[in-house]
């Protein structure tokens, strides 16, 4: 399962393998798991990603059902611990609570990538449920990167942070996102998640070029990259795009992928669904469309070796094989 990476390149960041992944949820535990016998004796083989993202938050607790899924499911895939409660950009600083269970969490189940996310949600007294923009100045650019500090110390490791959707920009913005992303890296040494539907949302609703923000975007920042669909509001002042993560990849964020893509070769690619979550199929249908452009790609990762190819999703039928062989092997 696990890809060889270039060493040299892959511990900036972490060891995923430049392939399709899906956000985990709980409707589909026993089916990644190969425990799924819904269907019957008649279960066509179903397709695998080759790589799990899930929020840490979900599994804060100690024990119980959670942490014995993740437990199977962290010895069968590489994971990818995206956090959504650091609060990096809180003027009162990150929230320790949270970063002390993340903490907890990656001694534990050691995974392959850590993140979070450029934005604040909340400060010492109220915590919101939203990941909020924050203004790019210096002065958010220097708090932001002593937040990021003292996460890649506790965690001993390097981080990923994702760009946000934005609705609106600050009216003292000193930078714009990319030379912000671009200093907060000089800066720390963190890489991003770069997540490609944020930019149709930002890029839209602020009456930007999506195309030059893709275009922009250095490949090596990229340690993960996401797609996921929004809806639309239609407002009298013109269409508002909501990052809700509840629909298919737009054709827009398929184009702006491919564009990347065939300009940085194969990267870890996450297909997010966190609302009306569909069926596995569905799921997985976005994530084999993700690695057809991947397979499409000449350009190599630079992230991995020249002997390593992109691997296809695997069927299930394979994850039961490599499960029996290791049984067996263990008897
Ligand atoms: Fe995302």
């Amino acid at each position: 399962m696990h890809q060889a990476v270039n060493p040299d390149r892959a511990s900036a960041f972490g060891s995923l393998p430049p392939a399709t992944g899906i956000g985990l949820k709980p409707d589909h535990y026993a089916t990644v798991l190969g425990e799924d016998d819904s269907a019957g004796d008649a279960t066509p083989s179903l397709p695998m990603p080759a790589w799990l993202e899930v929020h840490p938050q979900n599994y804060f607790g100690d024990g119980g059902p959670p942490h014995r899924w993740l437990s199977a499911i962290a010895d069968k895939f590489p994971l990818s611990f995206h956090s959504v409660g650091l609060s990096l950009g809180s003027s009162d600083g990150l929230n320790e609570y949270d970063l002390e269970k993340l903490a907890d969490l990656c001694s534990r189940y050691d995974p392959a990538m850590v993140s979070d996310h450029l934005s604040f949600s909340g400060n010492a007294h109220h915590r919101f449920a939203d990941l909020l923009p924050i203004p790019y100045t210096q002065e958010a650019l220097d708090h932001f990167a002593r937040q990021i500090d003292r996460v890649q110390a506790r965690l001993k490791r390097p981080m990923l942070i994702e760009n946000p959707s934005r609705y609106l920009a600050f009216a003292d913005d000193e930078m714009d996102e990319i030379a912000f992303i671009e200093k907060l890296i000089a800066k720390t040494g963190c890489g991003i998640i770069f997540d490609i539907n944020n930019v149709e949302v930002s890029c839209g609703n602020l009456g930007e070029s999506a195309e030059a923000y893709i275009d922009a975007v250095d490949p090596d920042w990229v340690g993960e990259i996401h797609l996921a669909g929004h809806a639309i509001e239609e407002h009298e002042s013109g269409p508002l795009r909501i990052d809700d993560h509840g629909s298919q990849v737009s054709n827009v964020t398929w184009r702006l992928f491919e564009r990347f893509i065939a300009r940085a070769g194969p990267k870890p690619v996450l297909i997010e669904w966190d609302t009306d979550i569909p069926a596995y199929t569905t799921l997985m249908a976005e994530a084999q469309k993700a690695q057809a452009v991947l397979d499409r790609s000449k350009k190599k990762n630079p992230f991995v070796s020249s002997e390593v190819e992109t691997q296809p999703v695997r069927s299930l039928d394979d994850a039961r094989d490599e499960r029996i062989a290791e049984t067996v092997r263990s008897i």
